[in-house]
């Protein structure tokens, strides 16, 4: 039996868990959660990375940032998984499907155009398995229509276009650490590419329950308070710990991924 998926496994993934353990502070924002964050934003070229329990609660939180109301129209690919338009749904808005590339399997970019109303708020390219989606033709349509882009990049990590990450080119990029994704921490797990620097502040505020707890930690504030509406869209540091050991590796995993489709390709 050839298995749908199997997470990969480094070996380092139970000691940096220990590790976390032992550091006595396993919940948010710990010392991995910050390794992992940095990693990102550094090889990403991202001005801003926050962990998330999944890809699920990183389109929320887009959502949640670029205000999404009841009337709404967001226009995304009909072929996603569920989560892409759950989120929108979720704050009122009514979604747009756009038809897909036969040959790249991603929303058809010449199409978008003619679905953009007075209404539309957002784009929400989908990259399917890791292919780029047009974001040359989105990007330059959403800013002749003024409209955020959202990236659903949950199967997008480490790939890229015209050699810029995926997740780093619209507003808002969202990667999944699923087990069945490229790079894993243990099950779910995700994060959020900030790329418009005005929505950090917020979303540091929408993550963290709506409070400022965040700049509370920092020492910004002297004590931390309900400012905004938000969730708990936090990592735990273990899970982070176990992402960790696979981002440190994350060329090999690519690699080794890579040799094993070419093995399928060329057998097929
Ligand atoms: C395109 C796409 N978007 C979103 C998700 C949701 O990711 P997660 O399971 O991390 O919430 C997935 C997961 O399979 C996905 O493939």
């Amino acid at each position: 039996m050839i298995p749908f998926n199997k997470p990969p496994i480094i070996g380092t993934e139970l000691s940096y868990m220990q590790e976390a353990m032992q550091s006595g502070k396993l919940c948010s924002d710990g010392h991995f959660t910050q390794r992992c964050e940095e990693w990102m934003e550094k090889h990403f070229q991202c001005p801003k990375v926050l962990l998330t329990p999944s890809c699920t609660a990183s389109l929320e939180m887009a959502a949640i940032l670029l205000d999404i109301k009841p009337g709404d129209e967001v226009i995304m690919p009909s072929f996603t998984f569920v989560s892409t338009a759950n989120a929108f749904v979720l704050r009122g808005a009514t979604i747009v499907f756009m038809d897909i590339r036969p040959d790249t399997m991603n929303m058809d970019e010449t199409k978008i155009e003619a679905a953009i109303t007075a209404k539309t708020c957002a784009i929400v390219p989908v990259h399917y398995a890791g292919v780029a989606c047009e974001m040359g033709t989105i990007m330059a349509l959403a800013k002749k229509h003024h409209l955020y882009v959202v990236e659903d990049a949950a199967q997008g990590v480490m790939s890229t276009y015209n050699g810029k990450a995926l997740g780093t080119i619209g507003h808002i990029g969202c990667y999944s650490f699923h087990e069945t994704k490229n790079y894993s921490c243990g099950g779910e797990g995700g994060s959020i590419l900030i790329n418009e620097p005005s929505f950090i502040e917020r979303a540091e505020i929408v993550r963290e329950k709506g409070t400022d707890r965040s700049q509370f930690f920092r020492g910004q504030v002297d004590k931390y308070t309900w400012r905004d509406i938000g969730s708990n869209y936090l990592m735990s540091d273990l899970q982070a710990a176990y992402l960790w050991a696979q981002l440190e590796q994350a060329n090999k995993i690519n690699q080794r991924r890579l040799a094993l489709w070419k093995k399928y390709y060329q057998a097929a």
